[in-house]
């Protein structure tokens, strides 16, 4: 008989989450440096702005987690144990999932996909198109904030194979890191693999073209996060008086990315009812991306009480993704 598919999906949307962006940037704006959360990048404009910056020949990362997708996830289903649910953090279209789907429909242990996604939007029609593409499956979605609603995620589908990709890990601070591994290691069954992407050291050279191309897309990505705060918080930004900055910082090991304001200013957000001046020269981050070493990985995973068992890299050594379980297991 043929399984049936089915199709779930579970909201947990933050009540709240323009009290959320509010607190989040009044505190970034009144620290020193001043910073802002890299989550408020992605509306309309910004989501697609990453979208071109993905097909820029600089930004190299996508375009090679992709190629290390195809050409080896039948390698990699089988060295996780050919799991039977697959579950994604940060789902989105599902574009570098179906590599892993299909390898897992190959070998015939595919059950279930758990997407997790912040939009409901976007989860609905990738569900719907996948439930086309692969007959039987389940789907058992969850739109939430990741980060926070980590613990939802369904405990009762191993083995499972939980994939991160994209390297939004590398966007973390490591304390927080450390915080989000070791939490999923507690989520984690013995049975359980984490599938991990991580853009590699490299020549500086390369890592800051690949954050300012110069077609001055990612600037102009950068600068977005000026606009989104002009429209949701009643600010003032004038995107013209910022520059966008994109160095790396070898002794930390991660590209640091800012926004420089070329003058003295003085900038409003009516809806925060505050005031906030930058100095001429003044910089204001808006997002790292840690790069790693396979060593600095393993010591990543130990800290959070995990353990590297498979390691896959394209030729060219830019990229990787880490196969990683519980110690021993
Ligand atoms: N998470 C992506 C990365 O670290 C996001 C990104 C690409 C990005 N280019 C950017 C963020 C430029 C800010 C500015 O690679």
């Amino acid at each position: 008989m043929e399984s049936e598919t089915t199709i779930e999906i579970e909201v947990h949307l933050d009540a709240d989450a323009a009290a959320t962006m509010r607190s989040d940037v009044r505190r970034g704006l009144l620290a020193a440096p001043k910073e802002l959360s890299p989550k408020y990048f992605y509306d309309e404009r910004g989501s697609q702005l990453f979208e071109q910056i993905t097909e820029l020949e600089e930004y190299y990362p996508t375009r090679t987690e992709r190629e290390i997708l195809a050409e080896r996830s039948r390698e990699i289903v089988a060295a996780a144990g050919c799991p039977a649910t697959l579950v994604e953090l940060g789902s989105g279209s599902a574009a570098k999932t179906r590599h892993l789907l299909s390898a897992m429909e190959a070998v015939g242990c595919l059950r279930t996909y758990v997407p997790v996604d912040i939009s409901e939007e976007i989860t609905h029609s990738t569900a719907a198109c996948l439930v086309e593409e692969y007959p039987g499956l389940a789907i058992q979605g969850l739109v939430c904030d990741f980060e926070r609603d980590l613990e939802r995620i369904p405990a009762d589908l191993e083995p499972r194979l939980i994939a991160f990709l994209g390297g939004t890990v590398g966007n973390l601070y490591p304390d927080q890191r450390r915080d989000f591994l070791a939490r999923l290691a507690a989520l984690m069954e013995s049975g359980d693999r984490l599938l991990l992407g991580t853009d590699l050291v490299k020549e500086r050279d390369r890592l800051e073209l690949a954050y300012d191309d110069p077609a001055g897309v990612t600037a102009e990505f950068n600068k977005n996060v000026l606009t989104v705060l002009n429209r949701e918080l009643g600010a003032n930004f004038d995107p013209d008086l910022f520059a966008h900055v994109a160095r790396y910082d070898s002794g930390e090991a991660r590209m640091d990315i800012r926004l420089r304001s070329l003058a003295e200013q003085t900038v409003s957000l009516d809806v925060l009812d505050l005031e906030v001046e930058f100095a001429a020269g003044e910089e204001m981050r808006t997002e790292i991306s840690a790069k790693f070493t396979r060593d600095r990985l393993e010591a990543v995973y130990a800290e959070a009480g995990l353990e590297l068992r498979g390691w896959f890299t394209d030729a060219a050594g830019d990229y990787a993704l880490s196969l990683v379980s519980l110690p021993g297991s």
